[in-house]
């Protein structure tokens, strides 16, 4: 860790002398550090200026995703959600972070029925009675980046895929329930885990959530097949996303080999996934986007 001296101005952009500002907090993840744990450094802290920044992204970011909520329906292509959310994002002066993201075409990423994640919006996919879509919108406004997703159950979904689509929304509550300060993202991983399998559904393991704010994807990567007490620990100020991805069968996904990022499950079963945006504060957590 890069530590100031006790006299020199903190890292963290209060002003104060570290002695008088983050010196303790450091020596406290010192301490978990020399115990063999995974922490966080500096760059992946956010200063309560950056929040503030950050929750300011967040809000276009939410304002996109209620118009999605209100607009979808059975009929429309995938590309109209698209441009929904171009077009609002733009106009709220933000910028659409998928665009262009290591190559991804849309502004936003359409998932139906048997697409685990990264579906590409098309005018080809139209949405029909019954699918269940998830819409994952993510957002850049001055630099600072939010990150959100959520399912739509389209006119008369079977009630064996609307039970999916509630435990995928159920287990973010029971992740959240163990991020704390001072606890490990495995803490949560484990509760999402155990509260997915306990409904007889699994977890897709190969595509996780992540640190976010400065960048689109920070660090910590972030898994939902982890234990208690294992990976980072968990420090205020850190912001990641809970994204699991949960399938009603088998948890083995593949690569869609013509578009090179479209996620399926290998059993063809449905999957379903929520995405919130997650700060840890000094007694517990603050969603920043939903
Ligand atoms: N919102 C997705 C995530 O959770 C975006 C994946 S990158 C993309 O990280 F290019 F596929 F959009
Ligand atoms: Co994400």
């Amino acid at each position: 860790m890069d530590k100031p001296g006790r006299n020199d101005v903190c890292w963290c952009g209060s002003g104060k002398k570290y002695k008088k500002c983050h010196i303790e907090f450091d020596e406290k993840i010192e301490i978990f550090e020399s115990q063999g744990h995974i922490v966080p450094d500096h760059t992946i802290i956010k200063t309560p200026q950056q929040i503030e920044k950050i929750k300011e992204s967040a809000k276009i970011n939410i304002a996109v995703l209620d118009y999605v909520a209100e607009h979808i329906k059975a009929g429309i292509s995938t590309e109209e959600i698209n441009r929904w959310v171009h077009d609002l994002t733009i106009k709220m002066g933000g910028i659409p972070a998928t665009l262009g993201y290591e190559g991804f075409p849309k502004s936003v990423c359409t998932s139906i029925n048997n697409e685990v994640c990264h579906g590409i919006p098309s005018e080809d996919v139209i949405l029909k009675d019954g699918d269940i879509i998830n819409v994952d919108c993510s957002t850049e406004l001055n630099g600072f980046f939010s990150d959100s997703s959520r399912m739509f159950c389209i006119g008369n979904v079977s009630e064996e895929n609307r039970r999916l689509v509630e435990v995928a929304k159920q287990s973010l509550q029971e992740g959240l329930k163990a991020v704390k300060p001072w606890g490990f993202l495995g803490d949560m991983g484990q509760a999402v885990n155990d509260y997915v399998k306990s409904n007889g559904y699994s977890v897709v393991r190969e595509v996780g959530g992540h640190g976010i704010g400065l960048e689109f994807h920070e660090e910590p990567w972030v898994s939902y097949v982890t234990t208690k007490g294992t990976e980072m620990l968990m420090v205020p100020g850190m912001i990641f996303t809970i994204e699991p991805m949960i399938n009603m069968g088998k948890a083995d996904v593949f690569v869609d080999e013509e578009n090179g990022w479209t996620i399926y499950t290998k059993d063809g079963k449905p999957s379903a996934q929520w995405e919130i945006q997650v700060l840890v504060t000094d007694d517990g957590y603050e969603i920043i986007s939903y």
